[in-house]
């Protein structure tokens, strides 16, 4: 008998199976772009505010710890078809992101070849470890992740217009952001799962990872204090929007109360 939230278990490959047939068809159908052909990489705006190039290259090189991402999960998961095909796919869409992000501060002219080769050399300097390697904690903790990172993406858009406007910025984040919100939508249906299949587990999951978010690599990336002040000034993340839109929307969608959320008192004597 494997434990209901091990990747072997069986019931769980079959589940994860059709979550994953339906994410990729629908991904096939609805959702691929092209980074050569579906961005009017024509219309960068010189004059944008120099700060929300600072903010792209955060995201772009959070985007590019890529080889850990995928690299460190794969083992973990690789007798599961479904997530292994999963993780495989989504490595193949976030890779679509950190091009496209970084050939944008290179049409803009924003940055130079060298800055962008020297940002590269950064990342591989140092490595990416899984903030958590249970099936639940891993699986709670994309699902925060990629609503987190959609805010970031839909923010920043927002604010594009009063920085100064980039119709080619505008349409890339559009397309990651689609992407992003596509994630999330696929873990929170496994975390409703794993919640059918092992509530106590996952409710320990949610209330480790949840309670202690933070954006993964931030602390990675050259002037990352600097970066992370950048966006909580330009309101695209902070801790309030977190709250209000990460944490209570993925509370509400998995039906969970706060009463819940409290760790359970340990009996005392
Ligand atoms: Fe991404
Ligand atoms: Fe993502």
């Amino acid at each position: 008998m494997t434990h209901p939230l091990d990747p072997k278990n069986p019931d769980l490959r079959v589940e994860f199976y059709r979550l994953y047939r339906d994410f990729f068809d629908r991904a096939e159908r609805k959702r691929r772009w092209s980074v050569a052909d579906d961005i009017p990489w024509g219309q960068t705006n010189k004059s944008l505010d120099p700060r929300v190039a600072d903010v792209v290259e955060a995201f772009c090189t959070v985007e590019m710890y890529l080889p850990d991402y995928v690299g460190k999960a794969l083992p973990l998961i690789r007798a599961n078809r479904g997530w292994a095909w999963f993780h495989a796919n989504w490595g193949y869409e976030e890779s679509k992101h950190s091009l496209a992000l970084g050939d944008w501060l290179l049409k803009s002219g924003m940055r130079t070849p060298e800055q962008m080769a020297d940002m590269e050399h950064r990342v591989f300097e140092h490595e990416w470890h899984l903030p958590e390697d249970s099936p639940a904690g891993m699986i709670v903790y994309a699902m925060a992740q990629e609503l987190a990172t959609w805010v970031n993406y839909r923010n920043l858009r927002h604010r594009l217009t009063e920085l100064g406007g980039d119709p080619c910025l505008a349409k890339l984040l559009d397309h990651i952001a689609v992407d992003e919100r596509a994630h999330h939508a696929f873990y929170l249906r496994v975390v409703q799962m794993f919640l059918k299949a092992d509530r106590a587990t996952t409710l320990e999951a949610i209330r480790r990872v949840m309670l202690g978010f933070a954006m993964p690599a931030v602390h990675l990336i050259a002037d990352g204090a600097q970066r992370a002040a950048d966006i909580r000034a330009l309101k695209i993340f902070d801790d309030d929007i977190y709250l209000t839109e990460v944490f209570r929307p993925i509370v509400d969608a998995l039906g969970l109360s706060m009463k819940e959320l409290r760790r359970p008192k340990k009996a005392v004597g």
